[in-house]
């Protein structure tokens, strides 16, 4: 019986996740709450060991690899520090989860949403979270910011299919943001900003003072 409460944050990359799962889990340290921050790929042993193969920039790993791999990571997260938690009220904040996976492998790699969806229930023992943080950036900040990384990097063809899959990855969080238990949160804002949204949207859903 599950009887914490597990919060996720979301969104691509850089969108400034981790600086706000942290302030979120000291805040509810300083509210006297049993609080566990972890992370995706991460979270354990084997799963810090697959996160390590996953981010190696000289590893070619094929979608359908890097899908099982993460899965396979997930599993482990799932089983041996979420749940766990979880059980014994602990409220578990984590720094992405299943959601990342239908971004990235199915609308960025474009795996069929619905194999990665199948997967992310197995690997889950179908844990929803309570809550999904997702940060979106705007097209228009998004596009300046690929305008930039075009002038410094030049036009080239790894650099060209990158941007087209940073693209899909940052739609993908915007049409996944309107699924229910998700709340959107506009990027461009200042961390104090964003963190006090977030404290008053928990406060307010968990009764938390
Ligand atoms: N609201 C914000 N405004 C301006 N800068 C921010 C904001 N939030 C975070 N940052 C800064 O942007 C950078 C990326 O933030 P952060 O590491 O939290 O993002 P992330 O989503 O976890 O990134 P990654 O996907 O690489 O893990 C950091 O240098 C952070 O200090
Ligand atoms: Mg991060």
């Amino acid at each position: 019986m599950k009887r914490g409460l597990f919060i996720v944050f979301e969104g691509p990359d850089r969108s400034g996740k981790s600086t706000q799962a942290k302030l979120l889990a000291e805040w509810l340290k300083k509210k006297k709450k049993k609080v566990i921050l972890t992370r995706e790929p991460g979270g354990t042993r084997l799963s810090e060991k697959i996160r390590e193969i996953l981010l190696d920039p000289k590893g070619r790993i094929e979608p359908l690899t890097e899908l099982f791999l993460y899965e396979t990571s997930r599993i482990k997260h799932t089983l041996s520090i979420i749940l766990p938690a979880l059980k014994t009220g602990k409220v578990v904040v984590s720094d992405r989860f299943t959601m990342s996976t239908t971004a990235y492998q199915g609308y960025g790699r474009k795996i069929p949403i619905k194999t990665v969806e199948t997967l992310n229930n197995l690997a889950t023992c179908a844990l929803k979270p309570d809550l999904t943080v997702v940060f979106n950036i705007p097209d228009r900040v998004f596009n300046e910011r690929e305008r930039l990384a075009q002038k410094l990097f030049g036009p080239d063809r790894m650099e060209r299919e990158s941007s087209q899959f940073r693209r899909r990855v940052n739609k993908a969080y915007k049409i996944l943001s309107s699924r229910p238990g998700v709340v959107r949160i506009n990027a461009v804002k200042s961390i104090e900003e964003i963190h006090t949204e977030i404290i008053n949207i928990i406060s307010n859903r968990f009764g938390f003072k």
